[in-house]
């Protein structure tokens, strides 16, 4: 029998690095993607999914994120004394419903293995999801919706893949494939971070999983990998010996908001994609070409 995905792991305790010094003082998922951070887009899609529970695993000096989904009442009544309804419900579409969300402190950034690991008694003994929220996917039905449909087909690991950009396998996680044919296929490995050259496959992780709890134990005994950090894909490789994986070339486009001109395209983006906005991003951002 294939057990329902009703939990999500979204871990934001990264240090967000590569979008300093932006994401000094607020963190790298509130940066803006748009007129909303980029972690609102992330909720909607686990939602679209039928996500009932998210966990985010969080880092020191990240209050914010939780304070981004509770609710701000001196915002709010101003809002309804001056009559602007139309953003009164869109500040309360964000607001997290009761018992939806759940945050779990990750004392030091070890790395996403270990992050993930966090969460281990919160998700307990079913499969859950796993979003990186700072890879945000554009696409219909969203990307976790589509691993969730893939999912009831075959059980097991999922996880989302996209082609890289040619030259740039080696800075992600790539999958080996037994055979591909269509967009779902059984998958044989997983390197994270392979050397130019020695790539398995173009089809690196995107930042989607669906995953079973019988990583939480391998996590647990998981030393450190690529970048001295508890890498996921070492555990996942280690489940792979037991239990199967798919990779799904999701159909969408990932941009990756850890990095600032990927976050720069995001923004764009996400404005053309606005119908309300849409005319008027594209006269600003053809102006300034
Ligand atoms: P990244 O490697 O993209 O995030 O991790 P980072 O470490 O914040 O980025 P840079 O390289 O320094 O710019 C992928 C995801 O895993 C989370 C990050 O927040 C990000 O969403 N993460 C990573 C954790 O939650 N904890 C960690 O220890 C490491």
């Amino acid at each position: 029998m294939i057990r329902p995905v009703r939990k999500a792991v979204l871990p934001v305790a990264g240090l967000g690095t590569r979008v300093l010094p932006a994401g000094k003082a607020t963190p790298k998922n509130l940066l803006n993607v748009f007129d909303r951070p980029i972690l609102s887009y992330v909720v909607a899609e686990a939602r679209a999914a039928g996500i009932e529970h998210m966990v985010f695993i969080m880092g020191r000096g990240q209050e914010a994120i939780e304070a981004y989904f509770d609710n701000n009442p001196e915002l709010e009544s101003t809002l309804e004394a001056k009559g602007k309804t139309d953003l009164l419900d869109e500040v309360r579409a964000e607001l997290a419903r009761p018992g939806e969300m759940s945050f779990v402190r990750q004392m030091a950034p070890l790395g996403l293995g270990h992050a993930v690991g966090c969460a281990r008694d919160v998700i307990g003994d079913e499969p859950f999801a796993v979003l990186l929220p700072d890879m945000l996917m554009a696409a219909q039905p969203g990307a976790l919706a589509q691993c969730v449909a893939a999912y009831g087909q075959v059980g097991g690991n999922v996880v989302a893949v996209e082609p890289a950009p040619p030259g740039e396998a080696h800075k992600y996680g790539i999958v080996a494939l037994d055979g591909q044919s269509g967009r779902l296929n059984r998958m044989t490995g997983m390197v994270e971070k392979p050397p130019p050259g020695t790539e398995p496959s173009n089809l690196f992780i995107s930042g989607r999983y669906i995953l079973q709890p019988e990583i939480f134990e391998l996590l647990e005994s998981q030393g450190s990998g690529a970048g001295g950090e508890i890498q996921l894909t070492d555990a996942m490789v280690r489940l792979m010996a037991t239990q199967s994986f798919h990779a799904l070339e999701y159909e969408g486009t990932t941009y990756d908001c850890g990095d600032k001109i990927g976050l720069l395209r995001a923004n764009v983006a996400f404005a053309l994609m606005r119908p309300d906005l849409a005319e008027a991003a594209r006269a600003a951002v053809t102006a300034l070409l």
